[in-house]
């Protein structure tokens, strides 16, 4: 059973500045909502009892939004206002379910993923990148449904164009298990051009092991100096472990980037 989620939240957002040399990129609406709360609201849908944010101490931002009772209770003296009264209802509903841990140094998903190691109860859990926001299907309900079937472990993915392959993890085809569903065999953490098995991209929803903390604690750096998630993972492929990647329906938004942060709000103003 998938019960708990975790989030990485501590990464600069360079690709965002200026604004995010003094903002929480996950807390920058979306058509008016936070883009954070759409992450949780899907995995609130899928069922997640638990959320884990990896925050940073320069990204407290994330958490005192969650914890702003104060505010709101003196707001709510003052004026019953029945709209401030329900969105501070939504916020306490959100901070039941989370649970900060912290990563101050950016090294990496995988070094994010550690902190989280003597909280996963499970044998199984979930983790979502907050720039991948994926709409008009819950992703996350999908992949547990395909891990409840298969008793594996699940990452989601799609095509991407060839010459984009380096921002990506991008993975080799293994065998087909039904039309949405394949093995994966091997996954490499953005390659060149030159050296990517194929055009498919890992998106950021994986339903991920607890071993892979194993793992996670004997890994060296990679790519850039950082600890990434794909190199665990690829380790456990090579012990036979088996990952399913999942060509997702729903369509896929990229929150991290100027340009997709503006595409993002238009396209979900129209949906
Ligand atoms: C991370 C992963 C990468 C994956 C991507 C999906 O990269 O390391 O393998 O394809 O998320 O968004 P990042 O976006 O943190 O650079």
């Amino acid at each position: 059973m998938i019960k708990q989620a975790i989030i990485p939240l501590a990464g600069l957002g360079t690709r965002l500045l200026p604004l995010t040399s003094v903002f929480a990129k996950e807390l920058l609406p979306i058509n008016g909502k936070p883009g954070i709360e759409y992450i949780l609201d899907e995995c609130i849908e899928a069922g997640i009892k638990q959320v884990i944010f990896i925050i940073s101490q320069k990204k407290i931002m994330i958490k005192n939004y969650f914890y702003s009772d104060n505010f709101y209770k003196q707001i709510i003296k003052k004026k019953k206002d029945p709209k401030i009264i329900k969105e501070y209802k939504k916020i306490l509903r959100y901070k039941k379910m989370i649970k900060f841990v912290y990563q101050n140094k950016p090294r990496g998903t995988g070094d994010a993923v550690l902190k989280t190691k003597k909280y996963i109860k499970n044998n199984f859990f979930l983790m979502l990148l907050p720039d991948d926001l994926i709409i008009k299907n819950n992703c996350s309900k999908s992949m547990i449904d395909i891990h409840n079937r298969y008793k594996s472990s699940v990452m989601a993915s799609m095509n991407v164009n060839k010459k984009n392959v380096s921002r990506w993890g991008i993975y080799k085809l293994g065998k087909k298990l039904n039309k949405k569903n394949f093995l994966i065999k091997d996954v490499v953490e953005k390659p060149s051009i030159k050296h990517a098995p194929s055009n498919k991209a890992v998106i950021g929803r994986y339903i991920l092991p607890k071993k892979i903390f194993y793992k996670l604690d004997k890994l060296k750096p990679g790519k850039g100096g950082e600890i990434h998630i794909t190199d665990a993972i690829q380790a456990l492929i090579n012990e036979n472990n088996k990952f399913i990647a999942h060509n997702f329906s729903g369509k896929y938004l990229d929150c991290g980037s100027m340009n997709g942060y503006i595409k993002s709000g238009l396209e979900i103003s129209k949906s």
